[in-house]
């Protein structure tokens, strides 16, 4: 198809098409997305834990992000491509959040950015708009400060707590985000932010009235072993077959049943007759 761009998905909005967005890290998961005709692709944060291995997404670099964003782009063509700020490298300055968002646009190829938060992040967000590159906001649960949030738990659940998220939504929509994600919230404060915000919320554990949804990767294949939310639902379970897979290569490895005669290559019988005398 053609590619997506942010008409598109704000007619889809209009049309009222959900939008689906999926996160991917390397070539293969991309082509996969592609494939499979997702709207949006995010290179999240949140392969520090699924593909870099970490505790949570506060260590990943970037320059890891960066390098897993250049890796998709190479993989995608039509969704648009949106790259995670990592923590620590946009919080301090509208200059550092700047320098950071055309880094992924330059050197990765990603169409758009994203960011947790709002407060601070809202004039961030703001900066990187006005220096021409789209950005995605991200509300409710934001894993990078999820130690100052209480831990890994869903957010705005107080009506004072919520009015916080609501109010986080409305002045990233302010600010310019073509769209902004709802992390972990109640569906009834993802039904007011739905009616007071107009560009398209994307929902993860928000709910069914969002203009969008957006899943893990590896959580919606089953290829992530650790912990995974109660809004996360598997659509395969690939790590199951991964692992047979491999241990039957072991086996057939072990019992010399693999290689076999077509896995073979050989000579010409006049060539081989020489090189045997
Ligand atoms: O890093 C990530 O995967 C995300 C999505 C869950 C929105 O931020
Ligand atoms: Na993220």
């Amino acid at each position: 198809g053609r590619p997506v761009t942010l008409s598109t998905l704000a007619e889809k909005k209009a049309l009222g098409e959900p939008l689906v967005m999926v996160t991917a890290y390397d070539y293969p998961s991309a082509r996969v997305a592609e494939a499979a005709g997702v709207d949006l692709v995010l290179v999240g944060d949140s392969a520090a834990m699924t593909v870099l291995g970490y505790e949570s997404t506060v260590p990943v670099s970037l320059d890891e992000m960066l390098m897993l964003a250049a890796a998709v782009r190479r993989g995608l063509r039509t969704p648009l491509l949106v790259g995670d700020l990592p923590f620590g490298s946009y919080e301090r300055s509208n200059e550092q959040a700047v320098a950071t968002a055309q880094r992924f646009v330059k050197e990765a190829g990603c169409d758009a950015v994203k960011l947790e938060r709002g407060g601070p992040s809202v004039e961030r967000a703001r900066a990187i708009v006005d220096a021409g590159i789209p950005v995605m906001g991200h509300v409710g649960l934001t894993p990078q400060t999820a130690t100052a949030l209480g831990g890994y738990r869903s957010q705005g659940r107080t009506a004072e707590q919520a009015l916080a998220v609501l109010r986080d939504a409305i002045e990233l929509e302010r600010a310019g985000c073509f769209a902004i994600v709802l992390e972990a919230i109640p569906r009834e404060l993802t039904i007011e932010i739905v009616k007071r915000v107009s560009v398209p919320t994307i929902g993860i554990g928000a709910g069914p009235d969002t203009a969008g949804q957006v899943l893990v990767f590896h959580d919606l294949l089953g290829l992530f072993e650790g912990h995974t939310p109660r809004f996360v639902k598997r659509y395969a379970n690939l790590r199951e077959q991964m692992v047979a897979a491999v241990r039957r290569f072991c086996e057939e490895v072990r019992g010399r049943a693999y290689p076999a005669d077509e896995h073979c290559y050989e000579m010409a019988p006049d060539e081989s007759a020489r090189l045997q005398a």
